[in-house]
């Protein structure tokens, strides 16, 4: 069975072909990112309109780049939320007018499951499997208990783990998106140089960023108006190790606590480097196995919606 996914929840306008859910004949996507670096964060009416100027192309070229046209697909899978709500509608109505016109069946996709399925992609992963998946908008501990039945045993109460990165980021005069960069520049400072606060919450698979946000915000003003020169990597790498170190810890408890020896990562910050590091460490002490999205499907794609919508 042949899918073309459809995906325009943010500012990757993406489509892609998928066989079986697992193997992705082409995968096109084009971004808006550079225009928003101006702004220092995603300008939602500047994605909605280069979805509608880019969404026919990239379907055409996902098509073609899979060697078929309409005729040899068997259903189009379309992301329908959660998302930015005009940049949502472009795919969607996209979807739609292609799905009546070729009179192809349509399959609705949620954006998050959309993450977790890029692990299927990428291996041999069959559920059940406990997934940490964490985005710009996200951060959620899910058990995957068969490939449409999910639970959300935590999440965030205040901030994703992405958004905390981009804010730090920002805070701290890196390019947009901070995530990307606090990861490429943290290596080079002391992860240690800064205690960040790790916060403690009662609900135990739970997370929250806005003190470590506040915390990082604080910091740098403080040091900013004693005229001190601010230590940018230290500063990152301290606060990408109190992000991850949070993450992991409530990965590691849910797992535990609910028995779970299969571990997956999904999402944006899935290919922060540190935090596939810590988890394949806390796995292979554990013994669990560890599943890792490739590098190009943790950020938004088209394939993944196809490997869903299957
Ligand atoms: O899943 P995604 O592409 O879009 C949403 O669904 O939100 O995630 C985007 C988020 C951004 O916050 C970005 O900074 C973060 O993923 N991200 C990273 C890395 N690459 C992307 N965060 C940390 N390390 C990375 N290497
Ligand atoms: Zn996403």
């Amino acid at each position: 069975m042949r899918i073309l996914g459809i995906e325009s929840s943010c500012d990757e306008t993406a489509a892609a072909v998928v066989q079986d859910g697992r193997q992705v004949l082409s995968n096109v996507i084009a971004t808006s990112l550079e225009e928003h670096k101006l702004y220092g964060g995603v300008v939602p009416e500047i994605a909605s309109r280069r979805h509608a100027e880019s969404i026919s192309g990239v379907v055409r070229q996902a098509l073609a780049d899979a060697n078929c046209d309409m005729s040899g697909i068997d259903a189009i899978a379309v992301t329908y939320a959660p998302g930015l709500i005009g940049a949502l509608l472009v795919g969607v109505n996209f979807a739609k007018g292609l799905s009546m016109a070729t009179n192809t069946p349509l399959v609705p996709v949620h954006h998050l499951r959309s993450h977790v399925a890029a692990n299927y992609i990428t291996g041999d992963l069959q559920p059940p499997f406990l997934c940490l998946v964490v985005s710009g908008g996200h951060s959620h501990i899910v058990a995957v208990e068969d490939y449409t039945t999910y639970k959300v045993l935590g999440k965030t109460r205040d901030d994703a783990a992405g958004e905390a990165l981009d804010k730090a980021g920002r805070t701290l005069g890196l390019p947009y998106p901070g995530g990307i960069s606090i990861d490429k520049i943290a290596p080079t400072g002391d992860e240690n140089a800064f205690a960040f606060p790790h916060p403690r919450l009662d609900t135990p698979y739970d997370f929250s960023f806005s003190g470590l946000k506040t915390a990082v915000i604080n910091t740098v003003h403080r040091m900013e108006q004693k005229g001190e020169t601010l230590p940018v990597a230290d500063l990152a790498a301290s606060f990408q190790k109190g992000v991850t170190d949070c993450l992991v810890e409530k990965l590691e408890k849910a797992a535990t606590d609910y028995g779970y020896t299969s571990i997956a990562l999904a999402g944006g910050v899935s290919a922060n480097s540190r935090l596939r590091r810590e988890t394949d460490r806390l796995c292979r002490q554990k013994g669990w196995q560890l599943h890792l999205p490739a590098l190009k499907y943790c950020g938004d794609n088209g394939a993944m919606v196809g490997a869903q919508g299957y």
